[in-house]
């Protein structure tokens, strides 16, 4: 069999961009309500239906809708994920973050020929400072974070699983607190901060309360470039250090080898593989805000700059490679 790939397949935009236009105009949740006829789609999505008509037809030969009638469309199987809001549909939706991470390809040839992101080029103004300005990207970004992809979060990965000695968890960069939650809940005897910006530990509330454990969490709405609360038994870094450029994660590491010093540990989950092979993936992150993966020499480099030394690595039980460090 060869194992030629048939580029024109490859280089198609036209999928990516339909599916991502029918579910910002929320078309499945239109279906799931009984409107199938185009125009009554249109006018519910406020949008030309005969435009509408021709992204539905390409979808439907890609195998996502049916059109059972000329002008009359239906839900499959797979556009039926596409009906209730979670990690797919917050991803897709051009209204929110998931237009973010679609546009910023547009700056990919740009990042590639600066070495540089490209998001300030795309949107006019850098990562986080968008996501500051705008109170609704920020709450799609949280929620996607929440929920998306990989996320319905385990809890937390301790190499060996020993959470005998462990009293106190500090979760850096931890969201609207979803894994802190499932860390406690997982963990009865210990008690957990959650460390991230403020509008964003704002939203931990419910999330604490749903999962029963708010007398043993709290929060502190700062930057994590700031001094962290001091002397917890493991400070948690997951899918975070990824974000950042060398500089900024070795300044990270150090707020964290600051406040773990003399005995606590601190936990790196996401963002590095074993060994010193190139690492793999991280694209997003380049253009966003010029993070990187890194593997664990290359991450073994820049702890030591921030005054730690990787003690321990290996898979959780859930596949995911957790590295661990404690100040030096
Ligand atoms: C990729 S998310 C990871 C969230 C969480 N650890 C998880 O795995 O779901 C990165 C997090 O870093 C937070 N963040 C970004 N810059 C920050 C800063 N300067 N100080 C504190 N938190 C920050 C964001 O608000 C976001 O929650």
């Amino acid at each position: 069999m060869s194992d030629k790939v048939d580029l024109w397949a490859l280089s198609d935009l036209a999928t990516p961009w339909c599916l991502r236009v029918a579910v910002t105009l929320g078309v499945a949740e239109h279906l799931a309500r009984g409107i199938t006829k185009i125009d009554d789609l249109a006018r519910e999505a406020d949008c030309d239906a005969e435009s509408l008509a021709r992204v539905l037809r390409h979808l439907v030969g890609k195998g996502v809708f049916e059109e059972p009638a000329e002008g009359e469309f239906a839900l499959n199987e797979t556009a039926r994920d596409l009906v209730d809001p979670g990690p797919v549909r917050g991803n897709l939706d051009l209204d929110g973050w998931g237009g973010r991470v679609a546009g910023v390809w547009s700056g990919l040839l740009s990042t590639v020929r600066t070495g540089r992101p490209s998001y300030q080029e795309v949107f006019g103004r850098p990562y986080w400072e968008d996501l500051d300005a705008e109170p609704g990207l920020a709450a799609s970004y949280d929620a996607q974070m929440t929920n998306g992809g990989r996320n319905v979060p385990d809890p937390a990965a301790l190499v060996g699983d020993d959470w005998a000695d462990v009293r106190h968890v500090v979760d850096v960069g931890g969201g609207a607190g979803a894994l802190l939650a499932e860390t406690l809940r997982a963990h009865p005897h210990v008690r957990g901060t959650l460390v991230d910006l403020p509008r964003t530990v704002a939203r931990s509330g419910e999330i604490f309360e749903a999962a029963g454990v708010s007398d043993r969490a709290s929060v502190s709405g700062q930057s994590f470039f700031d001094p962290l609360p001091r002397g917890a038994d493991v400070y948690l870094l997951t899918r975070l250090l990824l974000d950042w450029p060398d500089e900024e994660a070795a300044a990270l590491l150090t707020r964290c080898a600051e406040a773990a010093a003399p005995h606590g540990r601190v936990v790196v989950d996401g963002g590095v593989s074993p060994g010193g092979a190139p690492p793999k993936g991280g694209l997003m992150v380049m253009m966003l805000t010029g993070g990187r993966t890194r593997n664990l020499d290359q991450f073994g480099a820049l702890a030591a700059m921030a005054g730690l030394a990787v003690t321990a690595s290996g898979n959780a039980p859930s596949g995911r490679y957790i590295v661990e460090c404690r100040p030096a």
